[in-house]
């Protein structure tokens, strides 16, 4: 079969590997139907992680059951599923309490483990034809049949419930005012389920065009933080106030004054929200990072205000998303007509023009926002 497999830094490639097998009475094969690319793939693309070449890249996948192990009871040849990113067991002592994205089981010595990503155990990724999924009665969400809603769907693997999970982590309720760091497909994810959730002004912060207006689309409030400093400008336009809740929807990767600053947005969430606040951090942070900054960033050290956190008792949840906690309740809000995340959708691409697709995302250019690959 073909699939977009990491060559080294911004290169990727459509080979033929092999396709997956059956090796577990619990696992079943999916024909793909979607795979999106994500702002975490870019991070392995750059060459930012510990990442070898030969990784099958894709965590976001979506398709038919094509054969089913003969241990597995619930999933039948044909049926519609989307997986969550995370592998898990469903079993163990963070599976069992809704923790998923900390399994441990599927990745010994480390909880957590995912399709296509470094560090994340022996799982290749979906950007493919076929896609061995583990623990398959757990892990497979069923879908209504037929076509409709493919895009929306496809964003319950990852996007959709992450940004769900950052206001979850932020406790985001009806009337609060938030801002949300990011409007790549996470931070869009994110202000959008603050905004079903009942939120009131919810800000996002990017400086890329195309981007904030999505957010404006939706009924958020864009800042341009290339235009002055996010904080300055979000309590000016609040006569001083600051907000109740904060949303990091960029990461390590952030950037403040045309350079990158790994501490930026944990910085200006800290000044922004308003004491007894709530930040939640979906974004990506690294324990190591070669290409980090300087010798603290290398190591996943960074400098915050953690006085003013304190002194304001700001709490904060970051982490992996547990996608499974919330994506059939995700799913019926799409099936009910509540929710339509496609709209972040930028490009769909076949999977022969995957390594087009990852160097104009990478870029964040031709409003390249959120990539779904078919193969
Ligand atoms: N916790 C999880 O389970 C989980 C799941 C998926 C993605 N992620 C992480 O979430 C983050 C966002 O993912 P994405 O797909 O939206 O990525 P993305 O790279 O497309 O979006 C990040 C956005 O942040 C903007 N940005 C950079 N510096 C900024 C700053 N100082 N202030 C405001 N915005 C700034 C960029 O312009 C970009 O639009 C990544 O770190 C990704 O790895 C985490
Ligand atoms: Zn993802
Ligand atoms: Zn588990």
């Amino acid at each position: 079969m073909r699939a977009v497999v990491y060559k080294g830094p911004f290169n990727v490639a459509v080979e033929q590997v092999e396709n997956p097998k059956i090796q577990h009475p619990n696992d079943v094969i999916v024909h793909i139907t979607s795979s999106a690319i994500c702002g975490s793939d870019l991070h392995m693309y750059e060459g930012r992680t510990a990442a070898q070449p030969g990784i099958i890249f894709g965590h976001e996948n979506m398709g038919l059951v094509e054969e089913v192990g003969p241990g597995v009871v619930s999933l039948h040849k044909g049926d519609r599923v989307v997986m969550p990113f995370n592998v898990a067991c469903g079993f163990c002592k963070n599976c069992i309490r809704g923790y998923t994205g900390f399994c441990l089981t599927v990745n010994p010595g480390f909880a957590g483990g995912a399709y296509g990503y470094v560090a994340m155990g022996p799982y290749p990724g979906g950007q493919a034809e076929y896609l061995r999924v583990p623990f398959a009665d757990f892990n497979a969400l069923k879908l209504p049949p037929g076509k409709e809603h493919e895009e929306d769907f496809a964003l319950l693997a990852d996007i959709f419930p992450t940004g769900y999970h950052g206001t979850e982590l932020a406790e985001v309720s009806i009337g609060e005012s938030v801002v949300v760091f990011g409007a790549g497909p996470v931070g869009a994810m994110a202000a959008y389920s603050a905004l079903l959730r009942g939120a009131g002004d919810v800000y996002v912060v990017d400086r890329v065009p195309e981007r904030l207006q999505k957010a404006k689309d939706i009924g958020a409030i864009p800042i341009d933080f290339s235009k002055g400093d996010p904080v300055q400008q979000i309590r000016d336009m609040r006569h001083g106030d600051g907000v109740d809740k904060g949303v990091d929807a960029v990461g390590y990767q952030a950037v403040a004054q045309g350079k990158e600053a790994p501490s930026t947005v944990l910085d200006a969430l800290i000044m922004i929200v308003n004491p007894t606040g709530q930040l939640g951090i979906p974004g990506l942070y690294v324990p190591s990072d070669p290409g980090g900054v300087d010798p603290h960033a290398k190591e996943g050290r960074l400098l915050i205000p953690f006085g003013k956190l304190f002194e304001k008792g700001l709490r904060l949840g970051t982490g992996q998303c547990n996608v499974k906690k919330y994506n059939a309740y995700l799913r019926d809000m799409i099936i009910a007509g509540r929710a339509k995340p496609s709209f972040i959708v930028s490009n769909e691409v076949s999977l022969d023009q995957a390594p087009m697709a990852y160097e104009k995302f990478d870029k964040r250019i031709e409003g390249y926002t959120k990539v779904i690959l078919k193969p």
